[in-house]
């Protein structure tokens, strides 16, 4: 049975991935900063869940150390922060403090994490990081949510680096854009259901192969200009 190890599942797409992949048949692995806020996740049968609050350093430790000799066929760094609010990441305001919080919970966490469980990764693993279209340098014609944008931007040079040095281990590593999805981040006005974005992030993650190592890719297939 494949294992796959899914942070920040309590909710949003974290919580779809646990339930898709359960039902798929894969050994799930959820992680949750609180466990007392674990939410439909506690109710999932089958997932086992672990206390993980990936912008801190111990807690990583103590995962990565919970996770010895576990071999691990999929990580899916999938927490992440909107950052401050849009008006504080905004031409007319910059929150220093949030900035850096949302460079250390979207970008740091996911490169601190995939090092931390580099020996639990099988060869062929894949490492699949919830980017976002908003990264893309190409695309930003229409500005704003700067704290956010850099450090989906900056966890995207991560998974570069890592899909260069982790390439002679055969690990796939993917930077994917799950749509603009109806979460809590996603808010109301969001297109795409979570049962489809899901469904299409599973597509891409299972179809990639070394080719695919370090691409940046949305739900749908489509490749996002970096
Ligand atoms: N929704 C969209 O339209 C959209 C678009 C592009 C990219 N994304 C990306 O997709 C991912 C999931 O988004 P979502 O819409 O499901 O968001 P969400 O509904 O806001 O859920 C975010 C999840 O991340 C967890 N989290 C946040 N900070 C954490 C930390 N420091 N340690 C551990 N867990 C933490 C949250 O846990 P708590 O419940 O404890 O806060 C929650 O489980 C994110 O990386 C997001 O940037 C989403």
């Amino acid at each position: 049975m494949p294992l796959v190890v899914i942070t920040g599942a309590n909710r949003g797409i974290g919580l779809e991935l646990a339930r898709q992949y359960v039902v798929d048949g894969w050994q799930v692995v959820a992680t949750c900063r609180d466990l007392t806020k674990s939410g439909d996740l506690a109710g999932l049968p089958g997932v086992e869940v672990r206390p993980l609050a990936v912008n801190a350093a111990e807690s990583i430790a103590a995962f990565a150390a919970a996770m010895r000799g576990r071999a691990i066929d999929l990580l899916i760094h999938n927490a992440g922060t909107m950052g401050p609010d849009p008006a504080r990441q905004s031409k007319d305001e910059i929150d220093v403090a949030g900035w850096l919080e949302t460079m250390q919970t979207n970008a740091l966490a996911p490169i601190l994490l995939t090092l931390a469980l580099k020996d639990n990764l099988r060869p062929g693993a894949k490492v699949a990081t919830l980017s976002s279209q908003l990264a893309s340098l190409a695309e930003n014609v229409s500005g704003g949510l700067y704290a956010y944008r850099a450090a989906k931007a900056a966890v995207n040079m991560g998974i570069r680096s890592l899909a260069a040095d982790l390439a002679d281990q055969g690990i796939i590593l993917l930077a994917l854009h799950p749509g603009w999805v109806q979460t809590d981040m996603g808010g109301p006005k969001a297109p795409v259901p979570v049962g489809d974005s899901v469904a299409g992030l599973r597509r891409v993650i299972a179809t990639a192969g070394p080719a695919d190592n370090g691409s940046f890719i949305a739900f749908d297939g489509r490749r996002i200009p970096w």
